[in-house]
């Protein structure tokens, strides 16, 4: 099939190519020129695993192109995505300007029928509005259709290429047949594609990701309790989540969950919910778990360096919100550097991926060291704030003897609490003794 991609973010660009893999002709449309010339030169404005070679490889079999021109795109595709950023307005609400705009665009260009695909993550209606939006301007017959995107970052490529399964929301038949064959390579595994009408697709992604976020949010109440009575999280954590009604998927502690999903889709949920009059009085408690969770490790500091942090130069091992992605939206650690910087702390920063979106945000207020030790030389103490694998198992004899004084502060729980105390570190985790 002909498909065109509006949005060549961490959604679009996934997409797009993934659909090109299974023999499509895609192309993916941007208005961000920088991004579109940095494409087309073979080179990728994100880290995704995989995300790169399987770029390569359909460019230059001629099956992936990218623009800035969304008119001839739209006009070559029997199918559109719209897959552009759908972030959290003013009023707490998923801000739909980019998605309507496409959608004009979209039906300026048509020249024949078309299934337009909302692959954003948008409230429940918005295919409605993306409907009459199309049909104020357009000549030519189209179908909306939702379906929604899962897909985590870190595992983008993997995650499309194998769902867990397809949500595809509309009442039109035909262009549930088009979704379906488009869809049919992803599913052979047996991941059902699952056809239903538009309202409940909507919510489907939202309900995904509130729960998600429940869970964790869940733990990490679970994990300050722990600290309250002497308990391990850990223990516990591991308890519950062998319970097969419970599993063991996002049941974590730690200083919080970000990224650019999450915390803009509980607010929206929350919103669109007030609006009908529903107080969603659950995932309001998950947010205000979430927000006090991600200054937990600075209370820390307050309380073991006394009353200030002036001059104290403290290291900080991990930026993106999580491994194996350099984004940085709502990450715990913008959180914590912020709270860093204002009490006059030096910061000397970490991440395999991150640096230059960090640069973006701190420009020169934080150094950032060419390697993990580089970042812990003659720091007051050190804080982890992403899980990545690195991290995981570094040379602690190391780290102590470049550190002024042996003190870790771990949000991501990642090191044996007795181990690293007898390694004469004083050790500071989520939810364990
Ligand atoms: N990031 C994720 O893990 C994830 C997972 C599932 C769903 N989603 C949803 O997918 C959507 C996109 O997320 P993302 O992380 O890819 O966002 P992103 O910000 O990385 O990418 C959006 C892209 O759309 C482009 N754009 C905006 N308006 C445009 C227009 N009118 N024409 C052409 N291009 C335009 C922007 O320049 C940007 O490159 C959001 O609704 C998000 O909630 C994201």
């Amino acid at each position: 099939m002909n498909i065109a991609v509006i949005g060549t973010g961490y959604v679009g660009l996934v997409v797009g190519a993934c659909f090109a893999e299974t023999g499509n002709h895609v192309t993916c449309v941007d208005k961000d020129q920088a991004k579109v010339a940095m494409l087309k030169r073979g080179r990728i404005p994100i880290y995704e695993p995989g995300l790169e070679e399987l770029v390569r490889r359909n460019r230059s079999l001629g099956r992936l192109g990218f623009t800035t021109s969304l008119a001839p795109a739209v006009r070559a595709a029997e199918i559109v995505f719209i897959a552009v950023g759908t972030p959290t307005g003013e009023d707490g609400s998923a801000d739909l300007q980019h998605v309507l705009a496409a959608a004009r665009d979209i039906a300026r260009a048509m020249n024949g029928y078309k299934v337009v695909v909302d692959k954003s993550t948008v409230p429940v209606g918005t295919s409605e509005l993306v409907r009459a939006e199309i049909a104020k301007i357009a000549k030519h017959p189209f179908s909306v259709v939702s379906n929604p995107e899962f897909l985590k970052q870190g595992a983008a490529v993997d995650d499309f290429l194998k769902p867990d399964r397809v949500v595809i929301g509309t009442d039109d038949e035909k262009a549930a047949r088009f979704m379906t064959e488009l869809y049919r390579p992803f599913t052979r595994t047996g991941a059902p594609i699952m056809v239903m009408d538009t309202a409940s697709a909507e919510l489907c992604k939202y309900a995904a990701n509130a729960m998600l976020a429940t869970r964790i949010s869940f733990m990490n109440e679970i994990a300050n309790v722990c600290e309250l009575f002497g308990a391990d999280v850990d223990k516990v954590r591991q308890a519950v989540a062998s319970d097969r009604r419970i599993g063991p998927a996002f049941l974590f502690p730690g200083i919080g969950y970000g990224g650019s999903c999450f915390p803009k889709d509980v607010k929206a949920i929350i919103k669109f919910a007030a609006d009908k009059k529903y107080d969603f009085r659950i995932l309001q408690a998950v947010e205000d778990v979430n927000e006090a969770q991600k200054s937990r490790l600075l209370s820390r500091l307050d309380k073991h360096f006394g009353k200030s942090l002036k001059g104290k130069t403290i290291a900080v091992w991990g930026l993106a919100f999580k491994p194996r992605t350099d984004d940085m939206r709502e990450a715990p650690a913008v959180n914590v550097i912020r709270g860093l910087l204002a009490r006059g702390a030096k910061v000397r920063a970490y991440d395999p991926e991150a640096h230059a979106v960090a640069r973006g945000l701190f420009g020169t207020r934080v150094h950032y060291a060419k390697d993990a030790y580089a970042a812990v030389k003659d720091a007051d103490a050190l804080l982890i704030l992403t899980e990545w694998n690195e991290f995981r198992e570094p040379d602690f004899q190391k780290i102590k003897r470049l550190l002024k004084a042996p003190v870790i502060f771990d949000g991501r729980n990642l090191y044996a609490p007795a181990q690293i105390r007898s390694l004469g570190f004083t050790y500071s985790s989520i939810g364990r003794p």
